[in-house]
């Protein structure tokens, strides 16, 4: 046996009687390499992936030139995103001539998106998978080694992966994602996730609560609770959420819903942090203001992307609300969790967006004063509705330019923000070391900022420390532990 052998082997008696799949098992010989793309389900999903793949003989390793397979786990969001992998592809040409048994494969959004079209644009690629076909990589990999292509891009009603217990990849052994639903049935019509990820469904909910269990029992500390809209969960046995309203009187009024959800893994989980990740105005109710009200364990942070402050173009974005709406709702997080955080989503230069509509996004921006932000030009996606019925017709250069002005605008709120914080005592749960320094902490408050702060030698990653906040960026908060 050979050393790496033996360590695995030790490792892995250490975690026997702990069920959290690590990510080598002694008898595996094939060694995968993962690298994922895009949103925290794409990490999520490459971790199911991970196990699955153990199952087969396969671990995974960091190091490129070793791996037998390599995955891709990709992103179609915005134009840039799959750029960005067609050039990754690139630089496998070499490792290819070098290593021509080493399979490669594209999962994720850009797989599904493309299917196997991609086969004929990108030559080197041998497996391409969609996200709910994860399940067949064991055929798949069967057709790879019998030297075939393989693909599978079928998407699912029921597909959520409930019973597959994540191999947690670049772990900081502190935090972890949970997915909750899978795919998006909102249609917004500049979006390509409806079409990559499909329709959307809900995990049971005793399998999340196992899932957490498991990950307590491991000594991490906060789970965030992912889907692409998580406030539109509903279990209800199983199968789509669209079928909700055809199911008998008797199965509805046991369906469980996303408030519902929050309250049972805060009660059971006290001593775990709990994110959720994403919410859409829509769907977002009063129930879960309330019910992370009530519970302390639950993050104060709220991302609550709205795309624009005009109500001429949510319409055509589909976004069913207003700008009243959405302002109403900030309104009563705000007064049920006076010290929450709230982040947004904000496109620029959407279709027929004049300086007006522009002007009003940045209303809204000082109105709600948003503690930080993800913020985009518009790029038009294949498939859509915004791209068959909508012209894309705002100008590159003022797309950039009305996109530099909203993120300056969001520097100066989130510095606003973070200056609220100099002088108070923060609670932060410790992740590791700080990037700068391995004699500073980095973890985050219950808000979602960075803090970091000077170690003691008293604590450790894993440990909710009071910290007392003394200088901070746009970005981060400085402080002292007290
Ligand atoms: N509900 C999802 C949203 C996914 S997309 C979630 O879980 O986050 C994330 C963000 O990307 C969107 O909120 C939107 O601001 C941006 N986005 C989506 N499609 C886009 C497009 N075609 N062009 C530019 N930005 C886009
Ligand atoms: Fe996309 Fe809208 Fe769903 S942004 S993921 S279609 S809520």
């Amino acid at each position: 046996m050979k050393r790496d052998d033996n360590t695995t082997k030790k490792i892995d008696e250490k975690l026997q009687g702990k069920a959290l799949n690590f990510n080598k098992a002694a008898g595996n010989h094939k060694k995968v390499f993962i690298e994922s793309y895009g949103c925290q389900m794409n990490m999520n999903d490459s971790e199911i992936v991970a196990s699955i793949l153990l199952k087969q003989g396969y671990n995974t390793t960091t190091n490129i030139d070793e791996a037998d397979l390599i995955l891709l786990n990709t992103c179609s969001i915005r134009e840039k995103a799959e750029t960005t992998v067609r050039n990754r592809l690139k630089h496998f040409n070499k490792l290819k001539q070098q290593k021509p048994q080493t399979k490669i494969g594209l999962m994720g959004c850009m797989a599904e998106r493309i299917k196997e079209k991609i086969f004929d644009e990108e030559k080197l690629v041998d497996l391409v998978v969609g996200p709910d076909a994860y399940r067949d990589f064991p055929k798949l990999i069967n057709e790879l080694e019998d030297g075939r292509k393989a693909v599978n891009v079928l998407l699912s009603k029921e597909e959520t992966y409930a019973d597959i217990e994540p191999v947690r990849l670049n772990s900081n052994g502190v935090s972890a994602f949970v997915s909750i639903t899978r795919g998006c049935d909102n249609m917004c019509t500049f979006c390509v996730v409806p079409f990559t990820r499909g329709r959307e469904r809900s995990r049971d909910p005793e399998s999340i609560l196992k899932e957490i269990q498991i990950l307590q029992d491991n000594n991490f500390k906060e789970v965030t609770l992912l889907g692409q809209n998580v406030d539109s969960y509903l279990w209800y046995g199983g199968g789509l959420k669209k079928d909700f309203d055809k199911q008998p009187e008797a199965i509805k009024k046991q369906a469980v819903d996303f408030a519902q959800l929050l309250d049972l893994v805060a009660k059971k989980f006290p001593d775990i942090r709990i994110r959720f990740s994403t919410s859409n105005p829509q769907d977002f109710s009063l129930e879960v203001i309330k019910t992370m009200a009530k519970h302390n364990n639950i993050a104060k942070h709220i991302h609550l992307p709205v795309q624009s402050g005009s109500d001429r173009i949510l319409q055509l974005m589909n976004r069913k609300h207003t700008v009243a709406e959405y302002k109403e709702k900030i309104d009563a997080i705000r007064k049920y969790i006076p010290d929450v955080a709230i982040s947004q989503d904000m496109i620029a230069g959407f279709s027929t967006e004049t300086e007006d509509d522009h002007q009003a996004t940045l209303d809204l921006m000082d109105y709600v004063k948003y503690d930080f932000g993800f913020m985009f030009a518009y790029s038009v996606r294949p498939g859509t509705l915004g791209a068959k019925k909508l012209a894309d017709d705002v100008p590159h250069h003022i797309k950039l330019r009305r996109l530099r002005e909203i993120i300056d605008k969001q520097q100066a709120h989130s510095l606003y923000r973070m200056q609220q914080f100099i002088g108070k005592e923060v609670e932060v749960l410790i992740e590791g070391d700080s990037k700068k320094s391995d004699k500073h902490w980095m973890g985050r408050n219950s808000q979602n900022a960075v803090v970091i702060f000077e170690k003691t030698g008293m604590e450790k990653p894993g440990d909710l420390v009071k910290v007392k906040v003394n200088d901070c960026t746009s970005a981060t908060l400085f402080g002292q532990k007290v």
